[in-house]
């Protein structure tokens, strides 16, 4: 049997790098392992793309198009180099966040053609589709105060307008309501206990654990 991959979705703020962590635990509790993914990223080719789109001071005028295939060329390299091998050691792969991203993101909010960024998804991905991905879900204007408790320095994209992570957040809705056997969604307004209660219940009934 091949490894699972998972991954998580959301706007900024809304706990997925909070509530990974604990998925990992609960994995590794069943003596899965585990590999943890983020994107833009893991890879020297996406860490190097990672700079360029988030937190390159000189980058001030990135057109959507360069911006979707950047990601998606971080992305491809990414399923080649690291995903494809893990799930073929029986890994499991967190992925904090992957392609339901660039439909919210440079397809809803940066307003490129929907088919044209389903398109470029697949190429990046081929097969590599995750087992479920789970939707954090949450009212923008929450998210927005809990990352500015978190005081960091805004990247590039969470400077966006509010206006941007709505149609962000709409996208993902609608996203779930169309591959509802893929997608689980969570109010992420709970607290993070419960929230970790559901998904480690939800994961393990659904993959027998
Ligand atoms: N269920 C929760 N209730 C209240 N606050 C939470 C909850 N989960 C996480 N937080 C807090 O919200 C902030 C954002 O959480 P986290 O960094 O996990 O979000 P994220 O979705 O990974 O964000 P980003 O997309 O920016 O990486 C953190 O300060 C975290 O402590
Ligand atoms: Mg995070």
């Amino acid at each position: 049997m091949l490894g699972k991959i998972i991954s998580f979705e959301g706007i900024e703020g809304t706990g997925k790098s909070t509530q990974i962590q604990r998925l990992k635990i609960f994995l590794e509790s069943k003596n899965i392992e585990v590999l943890m993914i983020r994107e833009p990223g893991n890879t020297y080719i996406g860490e190097q793309i990672r700079h360029l789109l988030q937190h390159d001071p000189n980058v001030h005028n990135m057109c959507p198009e360069t911006e979707l295939l950047l990601f998606e060329a971080s992305r491809a390299q990414l399923v080649r180099e690291l995903i494809l091998p893990a799930l073929n050691e029986k890994k499991w792969i967190i992925c904090d966040r992957f392609f339901d991203s660039s439909a919210a993101y440079q397809g809803a909010a940066r307003q490129l053609p929907k088919e044209i960024v389903e398109q470029f998804n697949r190429f990046a991905v081929g097969n590599c589709v995750p087992n479920l991905t789970i939707l954090l879900d949450i009212d923008v204007e929450i998210a927005l105060q809990r990352l500015q408790q978190r005081k960091e320095k805004k990247d590039r994209i969470e400077s966006e307008s509010i206006e941007f992570f709505r149609r962000v957040r709409e996208k993902y809705l609608q996203l779930a309501r169309e591959e509802s056997s893929r997608f689980f969604t969570i109010d992420a307004t709970l607290s993070e206990k419960v929230i970790a209660e559901k998904i480690c219940t939800y994961v393990q009934e659904r993959f027998a654990l």
